[in-house]
C-alpha cells in the first residue's frame, strides 16, 4: 500500500538575528535541529509550517526560513501566523499572498489539502471572514470525495486555558459546522498553542502540534514555560485513513 507522509512544524519564531532566544529558546537552533531530526528519520514527502514563522517579521527572519527550508530539498507550504507580515514573506518567498486571505488548496496524491489563514495582522486572535468560510465549503464540497487535511494557525476548538482559550477562532463555531458537514475531513491541524492537544469529534482529528521553539504548560490560567525541547508532527497517509504522532526532538 502506497503511504505518503507530511511533516507539520509550526511556531518557528525566527529573528533576523539567528543567536536572538526567544523565552529562553534559541528558535533559529531549534528549527534547524528539528529539520535534521525529519531528515534523518523520516524522509517526508511535504513540510507544511502552520505559522508563527517569524517574531520581528524582519526579511532576514524569513530568509533564514527560506535557506533552511530549501536545504532539506524537500517540498513545503507555509501559512502565516499572528507574528507574521505577509508584506515581508511576500518578498523573500514571491507569494503574492494578500493579507488575511493566505487560503490555498490542492490535490496531495489521493488526499486533498485545504490550508485557511486565521491571521489578523496583527491581532493575537485568529479569524476567517465569511468569505473565507464559503470558499473553504465550496471547496469541500467539490471535493468531496477526496480524504482531506486541514492546516491553519489557531485553534478552532477549546483547549482547556482561559488565557489560550481568548484567542481561540473567533466564531469557530461556522468553521467547525462545515468541517463537521464535510466527513471526508480526517484531520484539523494547528499550531499557535505551543503545547500538544488532541481530541476528536465525531469522525475527525482536532491536533496540534508542539512548537519548534518553545513549548508552554496546558490547563493553565495564565502563560507558563513548560519546555525548551521542540518537537513536530508526523501524519502518515494511505488508501484507507491516516495516523499521526508528535516526535520530540531532544
Ligand atoms: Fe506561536
Ligand atoms: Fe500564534
Amino acid at each position: 500500500m502506497l503511504k505518503h507522509t507530511i511533516i507539520q512544524i509550526t511556531d518557528t519564531h525566527l529573528f533576523g538575528d539567528k543567536n536572538r532566544k526567544i523565552n529562553g529558546a534559541n528558535s533559529y537552533s531549534n528549527l534547524k535541529k528539528v529539520l535534521s531530526h525529519v531528515a534523518l528519520s523520516e524522509k517526508p514527502d511535504l513540510i507544511v509550517v502552520t505559522g508563527d514563522l517569524s517574531q520581528d517579521c524582519t526579511f532576514e527572519s524569513y530568509q533564514h526560513m527560506a535557506n533552511v527550508l530549501n536545504c532539506t530539498g524537500i517540498k513545503y507550504y507555509l501559512l502565516p501566523g499572528n507574528h507574521d507580515d505577509v508584506d515581508v514573506i511576500n518578498k523573500v518567498f514571491d507569494f503574492n499572498w494578500v493579507k488575511d486571505k493566505v487560503d490555498y488548496s490542492c490535490d496531495f496524491n489521493n488526499w486533498f489539502i485545504s490550508v485557511v489563514d486565521t491571521s489578523v495582522y496583527p491581532e493575537v486572535g485568529g479569524q476567517l471572514s465569511d468569505e473565507q468560510i464559503k470558499k473553504l465549503e465550496n471547496n469541500l464540497v467539490k471535493n468531496k470525495n477526496k480524504s482531506t487535511l486541514v492546516f491553519m494557525h489557531h485553534h478552532p476548538i477549546f483547549v482547556n486555558s482561559d488565557w489560550l482559550d481568548e484567542m481561540i477562532l473567533k466564531d469557530a463555531d461556522k468553521f467547525n459546522k462545515v468541517i463537521q458537514a464535510n466527513s471526508q475531513v480526517k484531520a484539523v491541524l494547528f499550531g499557535h498553542i505551543h503545547q500538544v492537544f488532541e481530541k476528536t469529534i465525531n469522525s475527525t482529528f482536532y491536533g496540534s502540534t508542539p512548537a519548534c521553539c518553545y513549548q508552554v504548560q496546558p490547563n493553565t490560567k495564565t502563560f507558563t514555560i513548560e519546555k525548551l525541547t521542540p518537537g513536530y508532527r508526523v501524519i502518515e497517509l494511505n488508501n484507507d485513513g491516516f495516523c499521526s504522532k508528535v516526535v520530540w526532538v531532544e
